[in-house]
This record gives structure tokens, sequence and C-alpha cells, in this order.
């Protein structure tokens, strides 16, 4: 498949796109968070106070989110990721795969019912929403979790790969 080719390595754009998109996450999680549950009631009802910093900071960076995870998967499909490290547990790879291609669907799930409710003025979606956020930080944690392991314990240089 496309999206599995393999490559020597991650590109230089494919890095610096993973690292930027974990500030734009980190900002949007735990800066431009607080507060958005009340701004969407005031902008679906018609009332003021919608607009703040925290809102249209929070839709601009999930816009932009969105944009860059466009341009990574285009490029995870033209340039390929590296394969798994030699020595690597066939169950650890699996997972592995299994959470990038989540990470990756949530890049745009996430954006995608922020934008929906907000625009639709939808608010059951908010709660799916919440719920894509929350499975977001878990499938982060994990991820996080995994490269410790692999760098700390296997002494495998992964991290290096992707800086
Ligand atoms: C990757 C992009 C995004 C992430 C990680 C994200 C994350 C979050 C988080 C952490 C909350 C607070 C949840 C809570 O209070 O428990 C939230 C709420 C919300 N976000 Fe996003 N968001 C993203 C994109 C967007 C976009 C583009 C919009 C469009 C305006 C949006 C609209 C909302 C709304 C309306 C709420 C309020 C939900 C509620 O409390 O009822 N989000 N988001
Ligand atoms: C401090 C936090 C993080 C660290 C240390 C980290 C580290 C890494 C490393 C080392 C790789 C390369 C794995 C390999 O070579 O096979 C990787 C890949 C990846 N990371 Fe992260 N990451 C972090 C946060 C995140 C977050 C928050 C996301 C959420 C979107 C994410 C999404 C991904 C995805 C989708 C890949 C797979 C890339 C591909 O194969 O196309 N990472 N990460």
């Amino acid at each position: 498949m496309a999206l599995s080719k393999p490559a020597a390595a991650f590109s230089p754009a494919q890095k610096i796109l993973h690292w930027t998109v974990v500030v734009l996450l980190i900002l949007q999680e735990f800066v431009f968070d607080g507060g958005m549950g009340r701004y969407f009631h005031a902008y679906a009802d018609g009332k003021t106070g919608a607009w703040t910093t925290t809102s249209i900071a929070h839709l601009l960076i999930g816009t932009v989110i969105l944009l860059l995870a466009i341009w990574r998967v285009a490029l995870r499909a033209t340039h390929g990721a590296p394969a798994a490290p030699d020595d690597e547990p066939a169950l650890f790879s699996m997972l592995a795969k299994v959470t990038h291609g989540l990470l990756y669907l949530l890049l745009f799930a996430l954006p995608l019912t922020g934008l929906i409710s907000w625009f639709g003025k939808y608010d059951p979606l908010t709660d799916v929403h919440k719920l894509l956020s929350d499975a977001l930080l878990v499938l982060a944690g994990l991820h996080v979790a995994a490269v410790a392991v692999h760098h700390l314990v296997w002494r495998t240089n992964l991290l290096g790969r992707m800086i």
C-alpha cells in the first residue's frame, strides 16, 4: 500500500512537521482549551462573548493542524517512512503501526468535528470532539512511552530517527 512505502529515513520536512504538530497540539490541549464549551454555546445561541482570544486561537490552530495533517499524509504517501527497527518484537511493530494510524486519523477527526460542531452549531458533536481529544492524550501517552522503552530499555536510537 502507498502509505507503507519504505524509506531510508524520515525527510527533514516530515521531522519538522512532526514536532510542529506536537507543539500545536500542546497549545490546543492545555493553553487554548478553557471555556471553549461556554464560547461555543454563546456562538450557537447568537449571544455575545463567543469570539475571545481562546476561541479564535483554538479555531485557527485547529485549522492549521488539519492543513498540516493533509501535508503529512501526502509526504507519507510520496516519501514513505523507515521500516520498523531490527529486532523490534513483531507485536510491538504491529501496535506501533496501529497507534500511528490512529494518531493520523485523529489529526483529521479532531479539527473536523470541531469545525463542523462550531459552524454547524451542532452540540452533540462537541461531546464526540471532547472524547476524541481524550483519546489523543491516551494514544500520545502510549506513543511517548513506547519511544521511551525503545530509547532507555532496548537502547535503539529510535528518537534519533525523528530528530
Ligand atoms: C487538533 C485540533 C483540536 C484539538 C486537539 C482540540 C481539543 C479540544 C479540547 C482539549 C477541548 C476542551 C475539551 C473539554 O473541555 O473537555 C476542546 C473543546 C472544543 N473545541 Fe476543540 N480541538 C481541536 C480543534 C477544534 C476546531 C478546529 C474547532 C472549531 C471551532 C474546535 C471547537 C471546539 C469546541 C466547540 C469545543 C467545546 C466543546 C464543549 O465543551 O462542549 N476544536 N477542543
Ligand atoms: C514528546 C512527544 C513525542 C515523541 C518523543 C515522539 C517521537 C516519535 C518518534 C521517535 C517517531 C518515529 C518512530 C519511528 O521511527 O518508527 C514518531 C513517529 C510518529 N509520531 Fe511521534 N512523538 C511524540 C509526540 C507525538 C504526538 C503528540 C503525535 C500526535 C499526532 C505523534 C505522532 C506521530 C506519528 C503519526 C508518527 C508516525 C510517523 C510515520 O510513520 O509517518 N507523535 N514519534
